[in-house]
């Protein structure tokens, strides 16, 4: 198989460090640059000792217009803002991008601006594609360049996208109530991430104010074809991984559970990283840790009228480093699965 050349900007961050682990071991891949801005010149491993023997290519010291000369795909871990500021110079290089931040998840950029700043490539916007394959599989193929989705919005909009799309989903009914691991909020040293401070506890955190919200109306809006209004509550929970969302919406019509099961059933088909849990299964977030799934249950009560979706994901993983090499696969036209193989960690 022809490997693939790729660099990680800002591989000494979370979602890079896991985008390298699963891009080591990709039959399709060279890991060719690695950046980051506090350790250039030191050996990867010297960073992350678990990949000592792995990885022990060092941080790059070179400019982004030397890697982009000797690479044909780059993933962008690091924060929004700062992507936008050098994507455009790659893709001006003749680089393909798949970006981990928000920067280009966004169809409009007055809504980008809404929730983040004043955007600095708006002209991207147009073609960049919202990487999320169960949606925008044949998009993704063709793009240059994929805005790879948040964490929450992938563990929301795949658990609703089934109903959204068959007009099932009340609009203004959807409540979003998540909780997520730490490493959601990436290496970065924060006194309120701290041991102490998360430990034992258990809080909501920028409740009707978190920017991932808008991100899944867009999404559940355009399989609606309706605005869809999403209450979304994230929640810290102390665990390194892991995102549950417990989503509740009411429908349009009365179904049973089995009807909305058949639903989920013929929505997922040929989407190797969903999985419908059997009749009774509730899905736990150990079971997808450092895989690329998302697990999903639901619950219709008597009426049919009120439905519980239980989704979860690895917020690092098909929440970050693992849909972006499904991205990358697609693209590249590799096997979509392919270097996302590995089981999940569990127990
Ligand atoms: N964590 C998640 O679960 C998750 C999920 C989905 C998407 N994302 C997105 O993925 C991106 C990375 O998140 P993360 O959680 O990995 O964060 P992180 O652990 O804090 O890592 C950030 C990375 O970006 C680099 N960096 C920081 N400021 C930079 C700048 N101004 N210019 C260039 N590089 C810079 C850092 O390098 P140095 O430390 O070497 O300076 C580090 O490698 C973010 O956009 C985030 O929103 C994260």
């Amino acid at each position: 198989m022809n490997k693939v050349k790729v660099a990680v900007i800002g591989a000494s961050g979370y979602a890079g460090l896991e985008l390298v682990r699963l891009l080591v071991r990709h039959p399709g891949c060279d890991l060719a640059a690695l950046t980051s801005l506090e350790y250039p010149g030191l050996p990867f491993s010297q960073i992350f000792p678990a990949l000592a023997g792995i990885v022990d290519l060092p941080f790059s010291q070179e400019s982004e217009e030397e890697i982009a000369a000797r690479v044909e795909v780059v993933f962008t871990a690091i924060p929004h803002q700062a992507a936008m500021g050098i994507i455009p110079r790659f893709l001006a290089q003749g680089c393909r991008v798949v970006d981990l931040s928000a920067d280009f998840r966004f169809r409009e950029v007055g809504l980008y601006e809404k929730w983040y700043q004043a955007h600095t490539a708006p002209e991207l916007l147009e073609e960049a594609v919202y990487g999320l394959p169960e949606l925008h599989r044949e998009e993704v193929r063709q793009a240059r360049l994929v805005g790879n989705p948040g964490c929450y919005p992938t563990c929301v909009v795949l658990g609703l996208a089934p109903l959204a799309q068959a007009r099932l989903l009340q609009p203004d009914s959807v409540i979003a109530d998540c909780k997520s691991g730490v490493s959601g909020a990436g290496r970065q040293v924060l006194l309120g991430l701290s041991f102490c401070e998360v430990n034992d506890g258990f809080r909501a955190y920028k409740v009707l104010e978190h920017r991932h919200t808008p991100e899944m109306e867009q999404e559940l809006s355009g399989l609606a074809g309706t605005p869809v209004k999403v209450t979304f509550t994230p929640h810290l929970v102390p665990m390194s991984r892991g995102i549950l969302g417990t989503l509740y919406a009411k429908l349009t019509e009365s179904r049973s559970e089995g009807d909305l099961r058949e639903l989920y059933r013929q929505f997922y088909q040929g989407h190797p990283f969903v999985r419908l849990l059997p009749p009774g299964s509730l899905p736990d977030t150990r079971n997808v840790r450092g895989a690329n799934f998302c697990d999903l249950a639901l619950r219709v009560d008597e009426e049919g009228r009120r439905v519980i979706v239980l989704s979860v994901i690895d917020n690092l993983n098909k929440g970050a480093a693992g849909q972006a090499v499904q991205n990358f696969n697609l693209m590249m036209g590799f096997p979509e699965t392919l270097g996302l193989e590995t089981p999940p960690f569990a127990p």
